[in-house]
């Protein structure tokens, strides 16, 4: 095992069943030492799950999980779900696979660009994602995460209090009219009504507070006005993105990344190039109710 990078999250204790090797400060660790095509035992899924919390983003390399695999793994972390805004299955026999692919004729356009958390606009919003890459370009569309730990944490005293105050909206909106202007995309046809989240959520397994508003589905702040809340949103996403803050995975074929959908923002970089192939498949694990 190598850990050249100290962390604030650093484990306490060693990993016996798995190597860890993290990839920035902000977030990031690639897992080795594992096969998830194959049974894990207990032990294996428990420092899975610590380095998973430790670094909010865990990166396994050369897996090749099919669907049925990869939602297997997926349920280590909860029950797997589909997506509510997009009800047309990729996959008949894996309706709760989301398939996200680029190629000729097919242009991932990129609702994804927009920084978002994923599917805020549920009550109880997933506890993370799993990413598999069944194919790309290594160093094109690769896929940013900002921690939303770091980012709460280094505003002032004064910020954070005042954050804590406070409630958003978040709606599928604005997703529905990105997703609808491209014909190439199956239509949303209805979004579910808004729902109210903390501006500051506590993450139910670490304790941590974490920013929780996203350009991708929140709406605005209720306690505001229009104006102030609008302001204050911009002032937040321009600091919730700093670069200290992001990890940039670069994909290449095989590679499993799951993310915490509690801590973090996450946006595909748009520089695709128009031939390129890139296909991932995508299992979301069920979330709890945020609180702060
Ligand atoms: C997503 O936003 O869930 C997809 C990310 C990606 O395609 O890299």
């Amino acid at each position: 095992m190598s850990q050249t990078i100290s962390t604030a999250n650093a484990p306490v204790a060693p990993y016996t069943r798995i190597t860890v090797r993290p990839m920035c400060a902000a977030a990031g660790a690639v897992i080795g030492g594992v096969d998830l095509s194959r049974p894990l035992d207990g032990e294996t899924v428990a420092e899975i799950r610590r380095a998973f919390l430790d670094h909010c983003v865990i990166v396994f390399r050369d897996q090749d999980l099919d669907p049925a695999r990869q939602i297997a793994f997926t349920e280590h972390f909860g029950k797997v779900e589909g997506h509510p805004l997009y009800r047309t299955p990729d996959i008949a026999e894996f309706p709760d696979v989301i398939v996200l692919e680029h190629k000729a004729g097919k242009f991932y356009k990129g609702k994804n660009k927009l920084w978002h958390s994923d599917v805020t606009v549920s009550e109880t919003p997933p506890l993370g994602s799993v990413l598999h890459c069944r194919a790309c370009w290594e160093g094109f569309a690769d896929t940013m995460f900002a921690n939303q730990y770091l980012a709460y944490e280094a505003l002032s005293d004064a910020m954070r209090g005042f954050l804590e105050g406070l409630t958003a909206e978040h709606s599928g909106a604005l997703n529905q009219t990105l997703n609808n202007a491209d014909p190439i995309n199956a239509r949303i046809e209805t979004i579910p009504d808004p729902v109210v989240h903390p501006v500051v959520r506590t993450h139910p397994e670490t304790g941590r507070r974490a920013l929780f508003v996203n350009p991708g589905f929140t709406y605005r702040i209720r306690e505001l006005t229009n104006e102030e809340s609008a302001n204050l949103l911009a002032f937040l996403y321009d600091h919730a993105v700093q670069h200290q803050f992001i990890y940039r995975h670069r994909w290449r074929p095989g590679d499993v990344a799951m993310f915490d959908n509690r801590c973090l923002m996450h946006s595909v970089v748009q520089d695709h190039p128009h031939d390129m192939h890139r296909l991932m498949h995508r299992t979301t694990a069920a979330g709890d109710r945020p609180y702060l």
